[in-house]
């Protein structure tokens, strides 16, 4: 679990991103773990960017057969900017830093507000969930010690 928090976003490196050119975010972290033998994470990662949440089709399968790692990682995701917040802060940075014109260039169409709602729901939907599997409400959510460490290694390495 720990791995795949760590590299959920490997995609987003450039030189990853010249690796698995044309792959949608998520899906290149998945395609780049599997070629470096760690398959086993690809399903964790692939489906956590909210932009999945604007897929209704896309979310009822990944809801019905997401691992509880891959739950918890897209939950997460929603969670944490620098620091833990809640999904109403973690989206209001989304909506400050792609106002609906910079979406509109970054993604053909951009999102109406009726997908913003949903994505919303969805989101609300997935944090119910993750915080019933983990007997928590999303209060009560807080980061592990171990972040702390990783993370500190991780902007040394
Ligand atoms: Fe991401």
């Amino acid at each position: 679990m720990e791995s795949a928090a760590l590299l959920h976003d490997v995609d987003k490196l450039a030189s990853v991103k010249r690796e698995v050119d044309g792959l949608p975010h998520g899906e290149g972290s998945a395609a780049w773990l599997t070629r470096r033998g760690c398959a086993e994470l690809a399903p964790v990662v692939a489906g956590h960017p909210v932009s999945r949440l604007a897929d209704a089709a896309w979310f009822e399968r990944w809801l019905d057969t997401a691992s509880s790692e891959a739950l918890v990682l897209a939950y997460a995701d929603k969670r944490a900017g620098q620091r833990l917040e809640s999904m109403a802060a973690r989206f209001g940075s989304w909506e400050r830093r792609y106002p609906p014109e910079a979406r509109a260039e970054r993604a053909r169409g951009g999102w109406s507000s009726h997908t913003l709602e949903a994505v919303w729901r969805r989101a609300e939907t997935l944090e119910l969930l993750v915080c019933e599997l983990a007997g928590v409400t999303p209060d009560e959510v807080r980061r592990l010690a171990w972040t702390g460490r990783a993370l500190r290694s991780a902007r040394a390495g």
